[in-house]
């Protein structure tokens, strides 16, 4: 069977700054792979070539059965079948919440109002937030914002999810809601790959752990041996240091 996705010895340079230095891995269909490392290892980087937010210096980047790095490719079309959560949730303010998991539905995917709508409950109903339909983004709480980019992300239909810390701008009461919305995608079957400093989630959720060092990969593997019983030194202090934030051994 074809891998979700195939990435290939990806470069991405910024002038003279290589950032991603040949990145290899797939992701199978169904599976959650979560992306740890430091900051600056080049994680987002690597997930916004995924979608095309960046252009990739050089390499293949494979969606199901779509090369999005091929020259001809439609990078609208691309992009749509990937969709994205960012650490900050970048709703429109003025748009009530079910305006906004909407919006793109309507002008990207050309759906009509009624099928969109529909489409919108039904997502916002998978994050939890049906009753908050009606609501601007300013009158909901960190997490709920964040659930709401979650299902405007769902209402496109992706076949491939990308998170980029989608906790990490929240108050810590409030992670556990995204963290439970996003096991819940897992169970269901989502394609997911997660940048993530959450070690729980990604020991209990990830059927891999992808560990990221200086534009390369260190280690890739079940998160029981990557983050349990980590191979390379720099894993083993990069884990020593997120584990123990205390922890001063650099
Ligand atoms: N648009 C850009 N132009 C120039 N340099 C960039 C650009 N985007 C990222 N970089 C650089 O690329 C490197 C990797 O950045 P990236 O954001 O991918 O790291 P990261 O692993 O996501 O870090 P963090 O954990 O802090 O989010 C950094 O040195 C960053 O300054
Ligand atoms: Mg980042």
């Amino acid at each position: 069977m074809a891998h979700a996705v195939e990435i290939r010895d990806l470069h991405k340079s910024f002038g003279s700054l290589e950032v991603l230095k040949g990145i290899d891995f797939d992701v199978e269909p169904g599976q959650v792979v979560c992306v740890i490392g430091p900051s600056g290892s080049g994680k987002s980087t690597l997930l916004r070539c995924v979608n095309l937010l960046e252009q990739p210096t050089a390499g293949t980047v494979v969606v199901e059965g779509v090369e999005l790095t091929h020259r001809d490719v439609d990078i609208d079309a691309a992009r749509r079948r990937v969709g994205m959560v960012f650490q900050q949730f970048n709703l429109f303010p003025h748009m009530t919440v079910l305006q906004n998991v909407m919006i793109a539905q309507r002008r990207v995917l050309k759906r009509g109002k009624a099928e969109a709508e529909r489409i919108a409950r039904e997502n916002l109903d998978r994050v939890g937030l049906s009753e908050k339909a009606a609501s601007y983004p300013a009158q909901l709480s960190g997490g709920q914002q964040q659930r709401v980019a979650i299902a405007r992300a769902l209402a496109m239909s992706p076949s491939l999810m990308l998170f980029d810390e989608p906790t990490s701008a929240l108050d810590p009461e409030l992670v556990g809601d995204v963290l439970t919305v996003m096991r819940k995608l897992a169970e269901e079957g989502m394609t997911m790959l997660v940048v993530t400093h959450e070690m729980a989630f990604a020991r209990e959720v990830a059927d891999r752990v992808v560990f990221m060092d200086g534009g390369v990969i260190v280690e890739d593997g079940p998160p029981a041996q990557v983050i349990g019983a980590p191979r390379h030194e720099r894993t083993k202090s990069f884990l020593r240091r997120v584990l123990d934030p205390t922890h001063t051994d650099v």
